[in-house]
């Protein structure tokens, strides 16, 4: 019994210190770069007529049914300013959470999965290809300024 415990806890504080590692070794420059070389960038802008319903990009890009989404990637959730966002994905946010590449492609797979109770109502994307082109296409247009 005791030894089990010890093994546990061991496992417990290794993933402790993983976490803690990997949020200090998060880069968003090379988070945006390794997503820009996983995909399409063309079949992603196509893919992304599908959220520019509700999202707009680009210069003068403004908070509409979505927030903007020129800078975003590499960021923390939920911080386009003036965006009222939901309690769901401001819950999400307190907890830390950042968009990398991975959050993205869960979110984006079904949203409501991914936050629950996000007032983000679209199905999501089920091709992981289509996923990997569109989060390509949004982390190419960053302002990273
Ligand atoms: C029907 C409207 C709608 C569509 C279509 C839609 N979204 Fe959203 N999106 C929203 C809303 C509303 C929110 C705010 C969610 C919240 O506050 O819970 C959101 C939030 C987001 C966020 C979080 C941004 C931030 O500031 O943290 C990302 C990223 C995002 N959407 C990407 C996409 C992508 C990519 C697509 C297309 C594949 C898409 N969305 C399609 C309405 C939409």
């Amino acid at each position: 019994m005791k030894l089990v415990h010890l093994v546990l806890s061991g496992a417990l504080a290794l993933s402790a210190m993983g976490s803690v590692a990997a949020a200090q070794d998060f880069d968003p420059a090379v988070e945006i770069e390794t997503a820009i070389a996983a995909g399409d960038l063309v079949a992603g802008e196509k893919i992304f007529k599908k959220c520019s319903g509700c999202h707009k990009v680009g210069e003068k890009a403004k908070n509409s049914v979505g927030p903007q989404l020129n800078e975003f990637f590499g960021q923390e959730i939920g911080e386009s300013e003036g965006y009222k966002y939901s309690k769901g994905l401001l819950a999400k946010k307190a907890e830390g959470q950042i968009w990398d590449i991975e959050a993205l492609d869960a979110f984006l797979t079904k949203p409501k999965d991914f936050i629950a109770k996000t007032k983000m109502t679209f199905a999501g994307l089920k091709k992981e290809d289509d996923r990997a082109n569109v989060i390509a296409y949004l982390a190419s247009i960053q302002d990273t300024e």
